[in-house]
């Protein structure tokens, strides 16, 4: 059986740390309001020169490295990104270029915070197709542009980076299994960032529209899949809100342990959230080759959706 299997994976953070005290000097929160009301503790933010090719380069380069190969082997570039290098070209041309690749097909993905998983359903469909043996997913942001740091009630939840992964044509049973993708337009005003301007959101109305939309989402792509809930290792949820990330692991009746964090260090990256987070259960070996996992994310859109895979 053919399928689209990661076999490299790769993320990359700016160095610069912005904590929860450092927000508390210039807009009027607190640590105790942010820790408790969305989990996060501290953030990066990219320098003024990084752009998202810049943060994604690492990533990829890692990516492409773990997966034994070269980016002369790469065929298709796909950069999930709200915060492109500019309107076009697209950021998967710059970086396609930066990693020295072989003219591949290269395009990116606005899908908000849904678009790293939305990249890799398009990746498995190309893999799957016959078209290309690989293709490099990218998730890279550089969220801290279009925040207004004024505005307290966004301003300290989003953070920039990137992830990465291979995907691979490869025959037996590991690689993606199922996908459900989905997206509602008349929800667009819940979050949003008109072009040239700032981001704004609807927070209540997001977090409830967040926990319903991926609960139905991993569901269906574990029917689809028909693998039981109890056969996943990980879940691998956006980290939006570690308020969110509980309560679903509460509607699905998972203990929290099976459902991954890592928001407390990065906030909220967008795209970039699930390689990352990805990347970093992999390391501290929360599952490994073989397992089941499930990603889940939404975003502005809305658009939403999961995927099962065998690592
Ligand atoms: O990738 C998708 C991205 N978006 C999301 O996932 C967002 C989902 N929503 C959320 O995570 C939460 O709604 C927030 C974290 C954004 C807000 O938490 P909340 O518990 O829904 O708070 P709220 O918006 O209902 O605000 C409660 C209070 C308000 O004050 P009043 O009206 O009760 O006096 C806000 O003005 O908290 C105030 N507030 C803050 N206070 C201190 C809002 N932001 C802050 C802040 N520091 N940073």
């Amino acid at each position: 059986m053919i399928r689209a299997k990661i076999t490299g994976i790769g993320m990359h953070v700016p160095p610069r740390v912005i904590t929860n005290h450092d927000l508390e000097k210039i807009l009027d929160t607190s640590d105790e309001w942010i820790t408790t009301r969305t989990g996060i503790k501290e953030r990066r933010i990219a320098e003024e020169w990084e752009k998202a090719s810049d943060l994604a380069l690492p990533a990829a380069e890692e990516a492409i490295k773990n997966a034994g190969l070269t980016s002369k082997d790469i065929d298709a570039v796909i950069v999930a990104t709200s915060t492109p290098d500019m309107t076009f070209p697209s950021t998967a041309c710059f970086l396609s270029d930066k990693l020295g690749c072989s003219k591949p097909m290269a395009f990116d993905i606005s899908a908000a915070c849904s678009g790293f998983i939305y990249g890799l359903t398009v990746g498995n469909s190309f893999i799957l197709s016959g078209q290309f043996k690989n293709v490099l997913v990218v998730g890279a942001e550089v969220f801290s542009r279009i925040i207004d740091w004024n505005d307290r009630s966004t301003a300290v939840i989003f953070g920039d980076g990137a992830g990465a992964v291979v995907l691979s044509k490869a025959d037996g049973d590991r690689g993606i299994l199922s996908a459900a993708m989905k997206s509602d337009g008349s929800h667009w005003g819940s979050l949003y960032c008109p072009v040239g301007e700032k981001l704004r959101m609807r927070g209540r109305e997001t977090f409830k529209l967040a926990i319903k939309s991926m609960e139905t989402a991993s569901k269906k792509a574990l029917n689809k899949a028909g693998i039981d809930l109890e056969k996943i290792s990980l879940v691998i949820p956006h980290q939006a809100n570690i308020r969110i990330i509980n309560a679903l692991a509460e509607r699905l009746e998972l203990p929290e342990e099976k459902v991954f964090s890592n928001i407390h260090k990065y906030g909220n990256t967008s795209a970039a959230s699930i390689p990352i987070a990805m990347y970093e259960a992999y390391k501290e070996k929360k599952f490994k080759e073989g397992d089941y996992i499930l990603l889940t994310a939404f975003g502005g859109g809305l658009t939403w959706g999961a995927v099962v895979l065998k690592f």
